[in-house]
């Protein structure tokens, strides 16, 4: 495609570390889209004649079916996923492929090709994370009243519901979407017509091919057109955040099938045994998901070191975008998938997780805020004395409510009978009524308004 120049072809190992062929082939379908785009508005513009641009189209599908049916060879020598095409689309119509390229250079067409994948690919992970959503809101309602312990530093800290802490990574996972739509709009300008750097002296109409191809408008500069990744970045970026979100609940979940936790039941369809110790039942799926976000995370670290010490325009290094991002979005959509299979299977073990949420002074907070409310003292006082009262209790290995009234008042002498009323788990997270608080009233509320928010499916 190139070799005018050239009296030899590349050594092997420069066609060896050159070609992009071997993982840049998946981006076929979206060549051939912009390749489509391209020559129609070559036509419509007057620089094609409508002959040519006719038989350029009629090739393109034929090669678009070649690959689609897995009869067209993808040879390393022809470097990358542009030139196996046009050379594909050259046997197909005969010297008219060649005027295909008018106006145009890999460097613009690479970057819209990656540009339109990523765009996609966006998309199905916004729709894989309101899955996700939809089942862990699904789960929060089921469970709004199932006490657990919440935990801070990992030590028990105040009672919660599990529908609570199932909302929590609602949450997150809206501010992940919000991130994949941003990312995807701002991406959304059209890079083809930039050709190689500089633009060109072709009357070509670059709305009329953002429009064909989905984008708001054309890229505004021919030299970012071409040396932009940051649509990259940005999507990894996003999907970095989502995939520390889902390793995060993964690790929960693995500390929760713990034997000694035994906090909640994942099905057998996201556990495997082991061949020699019958008992066990191991979260490898949990796992996985948690150390993928590695891969995410490295993929985003490997490209912004691509892109730091690049000079405008295009470098070759920007073919190493490919790889890490393919990767990374493909991990990331595979742990939402497996994610969402773990929630809906997802069985808490409420007794359980009722004594531990009794466990551990849990309702010290409750006794603090009663002595407040009650008694009108002072938080930092309120906390004196309770602190005492859990000294008490835990010398006599017992919980705070089953610590005599006259103990209690030893402390604090104006203490009455009223306040076993808080030291319940159950009466606990049913006064934290505040707004964003684990009562059950509000966990329902909260995951009926995300039920209907997110709708049937994939809103
Ligand atoms: N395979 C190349 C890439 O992925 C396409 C662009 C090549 N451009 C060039 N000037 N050699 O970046």
């Amino acid at each position: 495609m190139w070799g005018g120049r050239f009296a030899s072809g590349p050594a092997e190992i420069m066609e060896e570390i050159n070609a992009s062929i071997g993982f840049d082939k998946r981006l076929a379908p979206q060549d051939i889209r912009g390749s489509l785009a391209h020559v129609a508005m070559l036509g419509a513009a007057g620089i094609l004649p409508h002959g040519d641009v006719a038989a350029i189209q009629d090739g393109l599908k034929t090669v678009a079916e070649e690959i689609e049916t897995g009869r067209f060879e993808f040879r390393r020598e022809l470097e990358d996923i542009h030139m196996a095409v046009e050379s594909r689309l050259t046997e197909i119509v005969g010297p008219a492929a060649g005027r295909l390229h008018t106006a145009r250079s890999r460097n613009d067409q690479v970057a819209t090709d990656m540009k339109l994948w990523v765009r996609d690919t966006l998309d199905g992970l916004d729709a894989q994370a309101a899955e996700l959503q939809r089942a862990l809101a699904e789960k929060a309602l089921a469970h709004a009243t199932t006490v657990m312990p919440g935990f801070t530093h990992l030590q028990s800290a105040q009672p919660v519901t599990f529908g609570h802490h199932c909302l929590a990574y609602v949450e997150m996972l809206a501010r992940d979407r919000g991130r994949f739509r941003d990312a995807r709009a701002r991406l959304n300008e059209c890079p083809l017509g930039a050709a190689a750097l500089a633009g060109t002296s072709f009357p070509i109409d670059r709305h009329a091919t953002a429009q064909a191809l989905g984008f708001d408008r054309p890229t505004a500069n021919s030299l970012d057109s071409v040396a932009d990744r940051d649509f990259a970045l940005e999507s990894l970026s996003a999907a970095s955040i989502c995939a520390v979100h889902l390793s995060r609940f993964a690790e929960e979940l693995v500390i929760w099938t713990s034997a000694q936790f035994n906090f909640v039941k994942l099905s057998d369809g996201y556990t495997t045994g082991s061949s020699i110790m019958p008992q066990k039942r191991n979260p490898d799926a949990a796992e996985l998901v948690r150390a993928k976000s590695g891969r995410v995370i490295g993929a985003l670290t490997g490209l912004l070191i691509v892109m730091k010490g690049l000079p405008l325009a295009y470098s070759k290094d920007m073919q190493e975008d490919k790889e890490g991002t393919f990767d990374a979005l493909q991990a990331l959509s595979l742990c939402l998938a497996a994610m969402t299979g773990m929630v809906r299977d997802l069985e808490p073990n409420p007794d359980i997780l009722a004594r531990a949420a009794g466990s551990g002074y849990a309702t010290a907070t409750d006794l603090a805020d009663w002595l407040v409310r009650e008694l009108g003292l002072p938080f930092r006082e309120a906390h004196h004395v309770t602190g005492r009262l859990v000294g008490a209790a835990s010398a006599k290995g017992v919980g705070l409510e089953e610590l005599p009234l006259s103990e209690m008042q030893a402390a604090e002498p104006r203490i009455t009978q009223a306040v076993y009323a808080v030291l319940g788990v159950e009466n606990s997270v049913s006064s934290r009524t505040s707004h964003g608080g684990t009562a059950p009233d509000n966990v329902r509320a909260q995951a009926t308004r995300w039920l209907d928010a997110l709708g049937a499916s994939g809103a």
